[in-house]
């Protein structure tokens, strides 16, 4: 991030702390539960959300060489994503061309060829056929009506998007909405992938993405665990397009206000999230990266799956390392698990008891309306009129 953007924001920080106050919104919103309990709008979120928009797959670190290969079918859509010899990103359906079986799974490294597992049939890295068996058994068959079907994936800044629908291309500008240039000054790509898990939970999947949009709540849910690092109610909230930026100041960053300018280092003394619509946040956490995907689970509206990852800044080769990056990834977890997704799944069953037909976000949790007011506009759902009271 760009020293100057620091101190605008630390400034904005200064000025919240003195003023008591955040960043706020111009009204208050109201979201209709049916956002998360109506299988009409799951219907919708399914084929706009998860077939037809790109959704990011991983860091570049989780897959940096030519032969490294990644498989996804989070979407609901069996994905491979490979690096070509020439070290750029391909993707495919993970649908072999003889009866379907997944010519990969799960992910690894220095591939050539992959070979299915079911009848031994084999594709390259761009997805080409290369062995069908007996060619008197297939005949007309060939490597060009037998190749992994492709699907449009871009790489930049060290973020992979795939969508998972065949056709078109890809602008990774488009994806990142204005916030190319920050997030290149990350080197996301420099970093190394040390551990996913994946979480399955009774909630709507957009409960996963709206609980680390606002703050607020540090100082309650969490004010046994992460309430004594961060400021309290401070989180400066802007828009870029329909993504989104928070920064979540350490207390510890009342010190720079004895610290000349030049000096002030934001990265240090604070957590940024970044929003990239419609269901990863990238986490910036002080010495690592955190990425976290949401999707549901099937057609269901009251089930999902969380993707936690884990990129720590170089790979963690001692055992002194890997204790290190265990122990936060432990902590990362158990914090949503213990804290944060209990009142998720409370909150699900609260949907449907008919209580009441909206929920509110207020003023002060701005990234929660820009988010749900993107979501409603992009699918073309009805919002309810703008109000203060
Ligand atoms: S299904 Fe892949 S080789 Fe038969
Ligand atoms: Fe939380």
């Amino acid at each position: 991030m760009k020293h100057s953007t620091q101190v605008e924001l630390i400034k904005r920080v200064f000025d919240m702390h003195e003023q008591k106050t955040t960043s706020m919104g111009d009204n208050i919103y109201r979201n209709p539960i049916s956002d998360y309990i109506c299988s009409d709008q799951a219907q919708l979120e399914h084929q706009q959300l998860f077939r037809d928009h790109p959704l990011v797959m991983c860091l570049t670190s989780h897959m940096p060489n030519p032969g490294d290969y990644v498989t996804d079918e989070l979407s609901g859509v069996p994905v491979l994503v490979t690096r070509n010899t020439e070290g750029q990103v391909r993707a495919f359906l993970n649908v072999c061309r003889h009866r379907g079986s997944q010519v990969a799974h799960g992910s690894g490294s220095g591939k050539k060829v992959f070979v299915c597992p079911y009848h031994a049939w084999s594709y390259d890295l761009e997805g080409r056929s290369r062995s069908r068996g007996p060619s008197e058994a297939f005949p007309d068959i060939c490597a060009d009506n037998a190749s992994l079907v492709p699907l449009p994936a871009v790489e930049k800044n060290g973020i992979i998007w795939v969508k998972p629908t065949p056709g078109g291309d890809l602008d990774a500008d488009d994806l990142l909405q204005g916030l190319g240039p920050e997030l290149a000054s990350f080197k996301l790509e420099t970093t190394s992938h040390y551990q996913t898990s994946n979480l399955h939970k009774q909630m709507n999947w957009k409960l996963v993405i709206d609980t680390f949009l606002e703050t607020w709540h540090i100082g309650t849910l969490h004010r046994q665990t992460v309430a004594p690092i961060f400021q309290p109610n401070i989180n400066v909230f802007d828009a870029f397009g329909r993504n989104g930026r928070f920064i979540l100041p350490r207390r510890s960053i009342l010190e720079l206000q004895n610290q000349p300018e030049a000096e002030w280092d934001l990265l240090k003394h604070s957590a940024i999230i970044y929003l990239l619509f419609p269901n990863t946040l990238i986490v910036w956490q002080g010495d690592h990266i955190e990425t976290w995907r949401s999707f549901p689970k099937g057609s269901s509206t009251d089930e999902c799956i969380a993707e936690a990852a884990l990129y720590s800044p170089e790979p963690a080769t001692s055992e002194r390392a890997k204790q290190h990056w265990d122990k936060n990834m432990k902590l990362l977890l158990a914090t949503v698990e213990e804290e944060d997704f209990p009142v998720c799944l409370d909150i699900q069953r609260g949907f449907r008891s008919n209580a009441q037909g909206f929920i509110t976000f207020g003023r002060n949790e701005p990234g929660l309306t820009h988010y749900h007011h993107q979501m409603r506009s992009l699918l073309g759902l009805r919002e309810a009129p703008a109000t203060s009271g």
